[in-house]
């Protein structure tokens, strides 16, 4: 598909873990908006969660050669622990977007360092279900053009 949207571990209990931090918004209701968004737009679109670091490599690696266009990615805990997730989306060379929900800066030190930024397209962080949903309107622009 034309995009796709990546999301790691412990996103699978939005919508019941820690609302006050990252809104009472689930998953499911999440990707029903990102679908619908690229669906307007004339855009395929395939979604994928996994709490597994090699689900999300083999779905990036895979990505290489199915079409798609760009990478949709909350990394979840794995922003700031994993130098394979960086090294597999360096390795298929896609343009991806680093999303938050959460302003990950305003948190924990640990949560300061991101082992993705600084290779991504572009961060959106700290606006919530919006982050994600700005950033797939930024996707739509680009691959509309
Ligand atoms: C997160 C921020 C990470 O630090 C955290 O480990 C998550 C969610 C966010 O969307 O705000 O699991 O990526």
């Amino acid at each position: 598909s034309d995009l796709l949207v990546l999301h790691g571990p412990n996103l699978n209990l939005l919508g019941s873990r820690e609302p006050e931090i990252y809104g009472a918004t689930t998953l499911a209701d999440i990707n029903a908006q990102l679908t619908h968004m690229a669906q307007e737009a004339a855009l395929s679109i395939d979604t994928l969660q996994s709490n597994a670091e090699y689900v999300l490599i083999d779905r990036i690696h895979a990505a290489r050669l199915d079409g798609t266009r760009m990478i949709l990615i909350n990394p979840g805990a794995f922003t700031h622990t994993s130098v394979a997730l960086r090294d597999a989306l360096t390795g298929v060379a896609l343009p991806f977007l680093e999303v938050h929900l959460s302003n990950v800066h305003a948190r924990e030190p640990f949560r300061q360092h991101s082992y993705l930024s600084d290779v991504a397209k572009g961060v959106i962080c700290g606006l919530g279900v919006h982050s994600y949903y700005l950033a797939m309107q930024y996707a739509i622009t680009t691959l509309k053009a």
